[in-house]
């Protein structure tokens, strides 16, 4: 039990009940075995990020990581990264990141990635497309056969002004795709989320596949109002997965 809390080994034994954030400690703490003494690191944003975070707070103190600057996704994990004493930094000072390791919300077999439903997703391709090395740390419930296919949303940050007409213009975009367009609430008064850049994001779901991923992203990013989207496409070096089998790593 000790080995699996320190995210080290999976039960051999079918009777200990693993949780959905046991999986996700057990996927952050293997990646963190990949950092070294004096690395620039990304520091990705979720529930499985944030053990990621702790274990390298946790390691700095114990001194068995020196010298670390760490460069956060958002303004959290900029606050729990300050919290553990990691030092920190960002692209301007350090415009090579030698590895992130960040979570997912859906993993296609050729390792493309939708990320931002934690709503991070512009720091997180900001910091990411930088790094020379990114890992992406998930549990197995993230596997999907296509992206958009969870049936979950595929976020899209736009610029407040006039939300609803670029809403509309993605919708359209993917209408084949049987696509619904929505804007990102919280709280019982379903006020807009706010992005830590200030902007809305605009969730898109699917019915069907939205065929060619490479176009898809251009065709976002031609939208005037659009900052980014949450594909992240070619950009994982490799994606730690546990399950309640083990875990397994999948490389590029
Ligand atoms: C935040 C993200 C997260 O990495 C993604 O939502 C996964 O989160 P979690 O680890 O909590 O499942 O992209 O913008």
């Amino acid at each position: 039990k000790a080995a699996m809390d320190a995210g080290l080994l999976l039960p051999s034994s079918p009777s200990v009940i693993l949780t959905q954030d046991d999986l996700k400690k057990i996927a952050a703490y293997k990646a963190v075995e990949y950092v070294e003494s004096g690395m620039v690191l990304g520091l990705g944003t979720g529930s499985t990020a944030k053990h990621a975070v702790d274990r390298i707070g946790e390691l700095l103190h114990q001194g068995k990581l020196k010298d670390i600057v760490g460069i956060p996704t958002s303004k959290k994990t900029h606050e729990q990264a300050l919290s553990l004493g990691i030092p920190l930094s960002d692209l301007n000072s350090h415009p090579v990141v030698d590895l992130a390791i960040d979570g997912a919300d859906e993993v296609d077999p050729f390792l493309n990635l939708v990320k931002g439903r934690g709503g991070s997703l512009l720091r997180e391709k900001m910091v990411e497309s930088a790094c020379k090395k990114f890992i992406v740390i998930v549990d197995e419930s993230k596997l999907v056969k296509y992206l958009g296919g969870s049936g979950l949303a595929m976020p899209v940050e736009v610029i407040q002004f006039s939300w609803r007409f670029t809403a509309e213009r993605l919708r359209r975009l993917f209408e084949d795709a049987g696509c619904v367009a929505k804007l990102r609430t919280f709280g019982e008064k379903e006020e807009p989320f706010v992005t830590d850049n200030g902007n809305f994001i605009v969730d898109l779901y699917f019915d069907r596949s939205i065929g060619d991923l490479k176009a898809a992203s251009e065709a976002i990013l031609h939208l005037a109002g659009v900052v980014e989207h949450g594909m992240f496409l070619d950009m994982a070096t490799a994606v730690i997965v546990a399950g309640e089998l083990g875990l397994t790593m999948k490389i590029k």
